[in-house]
């Protein structure tokens, strides 16, 4: 097991735990969970039994009363009406400011239970759990906790950290293959902005964890989620710019999703508006071709299935990335890149170079 921690706001310290098929996680965080007075355990209801097992191997019934609570699958989670339910829940059941969340699933469910805890007596801690490739590199760390609104994504939402990560790659065993597809969408996304030794390590272990390897698998989690922490460290509240590039692929990423009325998985999602994030940079002459040519190659190495759920309507996607809450003001904003590991911001882009992106990652 390796373990992390970093000091966020009000000196509350973060802490992390990245192994594999790890036990008893509250015996080595005894101050964390000795406190707690009631414990409420979170997952998807579409979990498969193994993911469960698993949590409760790393979750042992211990002293405090402990409570379950099933979120729907996916991003039916990320309601306002479940952070409620779930809110309703805690305070029925008698849950207090010393009671414990932990959020085990994918980032809908890590997002959603975030959200509660950070809502449910202003503040309560939370342990987050991520159980897919995805979540484990990028969701279920950081902090941002959020629901959808009006068919936009993560428009009601909280900075909250959780008290505790813990990310157990043996969660992955049981992940389909359109899941770790996802996962690699975001994997790509590090290789994209970060610095030259994440990106070596993503390009060569990319091709095998997509595959399912599970050495693969944790020498990505292992590298990204460090990576992301140290990120977050710099800049828990997306305050310095630090953290914004974190963001690459999501502008549009984001417009994608909604126009595929949540049927396009998220690292999908991401990696065709990373893909229109590259045809805005090199129309605008920030990358030059070669450059747009080694970096789209790394989306081909994904092998993206045909993007059929998502709706072809220009209009709309100008209105969904002017909607954004990444725009702040601006007609639109994306990161884009000036070459690999160079994020910069722009804002505006015209509807002609708008729709040539969105043409080009939809193809
Ligand atoms: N908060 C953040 O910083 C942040 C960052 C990136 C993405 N997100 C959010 O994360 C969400 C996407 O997360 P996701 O890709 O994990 O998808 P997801 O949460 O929708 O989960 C996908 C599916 O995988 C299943 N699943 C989960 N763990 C499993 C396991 N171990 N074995 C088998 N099946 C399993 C789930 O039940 C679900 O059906 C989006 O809502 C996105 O907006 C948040």
């Amino acid at each position: 097991m390796k373990t992390f921690s970093y000091t966020v706001r009000n000196s509350r310290t973060v802490k992390a735990a990245l192994g594999r098929n790890m036990a008893d996680i509250p015996a080595q965080f005894p101050g964390l969970f000795s406190g707690a007075d009631k414990i409420c355990l979170v997952t998807g209801s579409d979990a498969p039994p193994s993911l469960r097992a698993r949590a409760l191997a790393l979750f042992p019934e211990g002293k405090a009363p402990r409570f379950y609570f099933w979120l729907p699958p996916s991003e039916k989670a990320k309601t306002l009406e479940q952070a409620g339910q779930l809110a309703s829940f805690l305070f029925d059941n008698g849950f207090s400011r010393n009671s414990l969340i932990i959020a085990a699933g994918g980032g809908a469910v890590t997002d959603l239970a975030g959200f509660a805890a950070a809502i449910y007596m202003r503040g309560i801690n939370w342990v987050s759990v991520p159980t897919t490739f995805l979540a484990q590199i990028d969701a279920g760390l950081g902090g941002k906790t959020a629901v959808n609104l009006g068919g936009a994504k993560n428009i009601a939402g909280a900075f909250h950290q959780p008290a505790l990560a813990v990310c157990d790659t043996a969660f992955l065993d049981s992940l389909p293959h359109a899941e770790l597809r996802s996962g690699a969408g975001e994997l790509a996304k590090y290789a994209m902005i970060g610095p030259a030794a994440l990106r070596r390590a993503v390009v060569k272990h990319l091709p095998r964890a997509i595959a399912g390897d599970k050495t693969a698998l944790t020498a990505c989690v292992s590298a990204c989620a460090a990576y992301k922490l140290s990120v977050i460290a710099r800049d828990e509240r997306d305050e310095t710019g630090a953290r914004e590039p974190l963001n690459f692929g999501h502008t549009a990423g984001h417009a994608f999703e909604a126009l595929a009325g949540g049927r396009l998985p998220h690292g999908e999602a991401v990696a065709r508006g990373m893909r229109a994030a590259l045809i805005i940079s090199r129309e605008l002459r920030l990358l030059n071709a070669a450059a747009f040519k080694k970096l789209d190659a790394l989306i081909d190495t994904l092998r993206l299935p045909p993007a059929r759920t998502v709706r072809r309507d220009f209009n709309k996607f100008v209105l969904l990335v002017s909607k954004d809450k990444k725009a702040r003001g601006a007609d639109n904003r994306f990161i884009l890149l000036e070459g690999a590991g160079r994020p910069v911001t722009a804002e505006n882009i015209r509807t002609p170079l708008l729709k040539k992106a969105f043409e080009g990652a939809l193809k």
